[in-house]
């Protein structure tokens, strides 16, 4: 049996919505790997509390990455270890942005790395100018009027405006 190959990387999160941060990170990820899949995880729990449905959270990575064909955007159910196998990929991109990132992310690579049998996971910083951004506080300014224009890509500024519309 063939190894997998580290080629295609798998960058999982809920990217509700994506953020330049998360750009940041999918970005450098090219940098490791031929081709990055973004992939939203499919969970019914997340679903319901999140800003935007799973279909459109998928449109918006296509949208933000038009101009970059290696990288793909899906979804998945169930482990990431498994659809990581099903879709060939031999290495998982984490961005870590904080010591608080980091308890959490090493717990998960761990996890991941003993239930697969070795799926690695790579910690990638990203760019400083995106280290305090996260999905949640997007979606609280976003929601409370605050301006989010400096933190997400245009097409996901737009579905933002559309959806806290009143
Ligand atoms: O953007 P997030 O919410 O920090 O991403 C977390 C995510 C989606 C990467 C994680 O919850 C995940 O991998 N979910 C898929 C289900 C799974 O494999 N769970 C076990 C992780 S050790």
């Amino acid at each position: 049996m063939s190894e997998p190959t580290t080629r295609v990387a798998v960058c999982p999160g809920s990217f509700d919505p994506i953020t330049r941060g998360h750009e940041d990170i999918v970005r450098r990820s090219l940098r490791l790997a031929d081709r990055v899949v973004v992939a939203v995880a499919h969970s019914p729990t997340q679903a319901k509390k999140g800003m935007f449905g799973i279909e459109e959270r998928v449109e918006m990575i296509r949208e933000s990455f038009a101009d970059e064909p290696r990288v793909e955007a899906a979804e998945f159910q169930g482990l990431l270890v498994d659809y990581a196998r099903r879709i060939g990929a031999g290495v998982v991109v984490r961005g870590v942005r904080t010591v608080a990132d980091f308890e959490y992310e090493m717990q998960m690579a761990l996890m991941n790395r003993r239930i697969s049998g070795g799926l690695e996971t790579v910690f990638l910083a990203p760019d400083p100018e995106h280290s305090f951004v996260t999905g949640t506080l997007v979606r609280q300014v976003a929601q409370l009027g605050g301006d989010v224009s400096p933190f997400v890509s245009g097409p996901v500024l737009r579905r933002i405006r559309a959806a806290i519309r009143p």
